[in-house]
């Protein structure tokens, strides 16, 4: 397993591009299932996790292929397998995304129950609520979940789909999904306002769907009869952005990032301010101002919520700068409470850090130090990487296959920033 080998301390500078959004073509991809005609989707990041979605949706007799320059052409099969199989939905919580689809087209779904990041449990009782208003008859057997549409298919309805912790993204992409092929209205409330819900919903209604209320708690879909063919540009990856400007936060550098959706970074924005830490941000770019590497940050609390609120995907590289901070402060987990896989990796390079239940209380310190961490999710592992860059020494962070996951080559875009980090294959 590949292995990233970093020596910290040097600022970093220069500008890097955002990528599609990998929370977004996960979904939108799955779309592809609702027609027989093709779908053409541009500026799909270069992930491990998007091939791991075509070879599914190739299971599924989808024709996939994918060019340079982000291009992915996409055609569904005119009746496409039902079963989506644990090889490639074990990898990843996007997969499960074909559910709603190959439901609302194919009249029955068999799919897996999904993997992904494992930071405590992910339930998808929102999901087979939405699908079972809808019509469907709905049954957990053997780790799948067997869902079957009624005689006639999917009914439109009225259905809630809050959770303690907020709405539910995918939950909301699944049933919306469904719904676009149902007959007559179905009313989301408490739907994700998620941008990459409402880029989803933009490519369906590219296919000819008809939703109204994108990015607001309550979702309108009238169902079509058929949807047709589109092609689809994936919104800028928000978090994708957000890692690399605290990456130059974290080493005082002066780091722009193009293509950033500032307009979705809002409460990061907030937090940066709060610290003390000088940035620029125009409509489409940001971009940390230099303060020099060993500039603390002020102590700065963060709780993570729902969009518009500071995102679970950045709770981590939060804390990567937060370890450091001048002073005392407290990251308070409202999505997933035990999502702090990377706690115990930081206390190995010299953080001081304590759980309180759902909240970390973080001790900021002078230095970090370089150690061998290992990675045990995606989010987690761009926080040891950040922590990394600013640690004294030499840092190997361990099993990075979780990073490539969702950033394209970032060591090649760290190393285009001055970072001195190399991945060690083995
Ligand atoms: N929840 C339920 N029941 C459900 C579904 C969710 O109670 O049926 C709860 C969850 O336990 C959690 C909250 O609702 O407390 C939100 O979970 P959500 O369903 O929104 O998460 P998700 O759709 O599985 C997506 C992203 C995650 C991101 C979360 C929250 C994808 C593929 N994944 O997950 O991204 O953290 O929304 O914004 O879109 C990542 O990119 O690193 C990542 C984990």
């Amino acid at each position: 397993m590949d292995l990233f080998r970093i020596e910290g301390g040097r600022p970093l500078s220069g500008t890097v591009k955002a990528a599609g959004a990998k929370n977004a073509v996960l979904p939108i991809l799955t779309a592809a299932l609702l027609t027989e005609e093709p779908l053409e989707v541009q500026n799909a990041p270069g992930l491990a996790d998007v091939d791991t979605l075509l070879n599914l949706l190739r299971e599924l007799g989808c024709e996939a292929e994918r060019s340079e320059g982000g291009r992915v052409h996409i055609q569904s099969a005119k009746q496409p397998h039902y079963r989506a199989g644990w090889e490639q939905v074990r990898r990843m919580r996007g997969s499960f995304c074909v559910l709603g689809p190959l439901l609302a087209r194919t009249g029955r779904a068999e799919v897996s129950l999904p993997g992904g990041c494992v930071f405590g449990v992910r339930p998808i009782d929102v999901h087979l609520k939405g699908l079972e208003a809808l019509g469907a008859k709905v049954a957990i057997e053997h780790g799948f979940v067997m869902a079957e549409a009624p005689p006639g298919g999917l009914v439109g309805a009225e259905v809630f789909l809050g959770t303690a912790f907020g709405s539910s993204v995918t939950g909301t992409m699944n049933v919306m999904m469904a719904a676009t092929l149902a007959r007559g209205q179905t009313i989301i409330q408490g739907a994700a306002c998620e941008p990459e819900v409402e880029d989803l919903g933009k490519c369906l209604i590219a296919m000819g769907a008809k939703i109204s209320g994108l990015g607001s708690p309550r979702l309108i879909i009238d169902g079509v009869d058929s949807l047709s063919g589109a092609t689809h540009s994936v919104l800028p990856d928000r978090i994708e952005a957000g890692t690399y400007l605290l990456a130059g936060a974290l080493t005082g550098g002066q780091v722009r990032v193009d293509n950033c959706p500032s307009e979705h970074l809002s409460a990061l924005f907030d937090r940066m301010w709060q610290a003390g830490l000088p940035f620029e941000r125009g409509e489409d770019w940001a971009e940390t101002l230099p303060c020099g590497l060993g500039a603390r940050p002020r102590p700065t609390d963060v709780t993570t919520q729902p969009h518009p609120g500071f995102p679970t995907d950045l709770q981590a590289q939060w804390m990567a700068l937060m370890v450091l901070a001048d002073g005392v402060s407290v990251i308070t987990e409202r999505i997933y409470p035990d999502r702090y896989m990377h706690v115990a990796e930081l206390l190995r390079m010299g953080a001081r850090i304590r759980r309180q239940g759902t909240a970390s209380v973080v001790e900021g310190v002078p230095n970090l130090s370089g150690a061998p961490v290992t990675a045990s999710d995606l989010r987690a592992s761009a926080a040891l990487v950040l922590a990394g860059l600013v640690a004294k020494g030499q840092t190997e962070v361990h099993r990075v296959y979780h990073i490539d996951r969702g950033y394209e080559g970032i060591e090649k875009r760290l190393q285009s920033l001055g970072a001195r980090i190399e991945r060690v294959r083995s």
